[in-house]
């Protein structure tokens, strides 16, 4: 990945940031949206001595898309063009549906998809211009209808694989290609909304083929794949990162 710059939106969360360190690894430059600044400061201190050089980040709330598109157009006149964007970061409030106001379900649209199609939107052109493109979206193993009480992130993850099928369509012919990955249940902040911890993780083993828990280089090898020249021929698909458990 030498020379390909990467937009990565919630770039220092529990998947993020094992993923950031590979495709840093790998060479590229790595623009890391992400607004916790814990989370931030965790990645920057792991990514030194890999290459502080090719680590550009930005704290810029995704949930303000017009400041959104400001930092990337600013970005962008500084690094010339994102390769490929992986749109990851998301929230994920808990509760029944009757309980979410509209709103609450706009902002988790906003940050989760809206945001997504705003960074697309911005790195479309140059990927265009120059005949390539990696676009990956991160949905969810709650698509699957096994989980409730989520109700406007798991519309948030539909969506992402409608736009995956939807852009894989229209940008196959300029050199892109668009797909999605699908997260099984791995042990990061996402599972703290779990009331039971210790029964939670014994559902999961229960539910996986696979007897371990999964971790976040699970999901960065699949990443790092999809990112790469080896994955030119797939486009619009959906890769389910789950030991197993919901095969689809
Ligand atoms: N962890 C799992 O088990 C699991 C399962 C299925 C899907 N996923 C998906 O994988 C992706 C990564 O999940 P994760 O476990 O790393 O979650 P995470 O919460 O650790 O990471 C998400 C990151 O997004 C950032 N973020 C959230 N809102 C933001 C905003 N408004 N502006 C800027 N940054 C913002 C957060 O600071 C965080 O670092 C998400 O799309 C999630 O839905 C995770």
């Amino acid at each position: 990945m030498n020379g390909r710059t990467i937009l990565y939106t919630g770039a220092a969360g529990g998947l993020g940031l094992e993923t950031s360190l590979l495709l840093m690894r790998r060479g590229a430059t790595l623009v890391a949206i992400d607004n916790d600044a814990a989370k931030v400061a965790a990645l920057r201190e792991a990514a030194a001595p890999i290459d502080t050089g090719r680590l550009v980040v930005s704290t810029v709330d995704l949930s303000d898309l017009t400041g959104f598109r400001a930092e990337l157009d600013r970005l962008l006149a500084e690094l010339g063009g994102f390769d490929i964007v992986i749109n990851n970061a998301a929230i994920y409030p808990s509760k029944p549906f009757e309980d979410f106001s509209i709103e609450e379900h706009q902002r988790v649209q906003r940050v989760n998809v809206d945001a997504g199609i705003v960074a697309v939107q911005a790195a479309l052109p140059g990927m265009r211009a120059r005949g390539f493109g990696r676009i990956l979206n991160i949905s969810s193993i709650t698509l699957s209808g096994g989980w409730a009480n989520l109700s406007p992130y798991v519309a948030s993850k539909g969506a992402l694989i409608g736009l995956t099928r939807a852009w894989a369509r229209e940008f196959g012919p300029y050199g892109i290609t668009v797909n999605a990955i699908a997260p099984g249940a791995f042990p990061t902040d996402a599972e703290k909304i779990h009331p039971d911890p210790e029964g939670y993780n014994r559902m999961v083993l229960d539910a996986q083929a696979i007897k371990r828990r999964g971790s976040a280089e699970d999901i960065a090898a699949a990443i790092a794949f999809f990112a790469g020249d080896a994955a030119s021929f797939i486009t619009g698909q959906t890769l389910h990162v789950n030991g197993g458990w919901v095969m689809a």
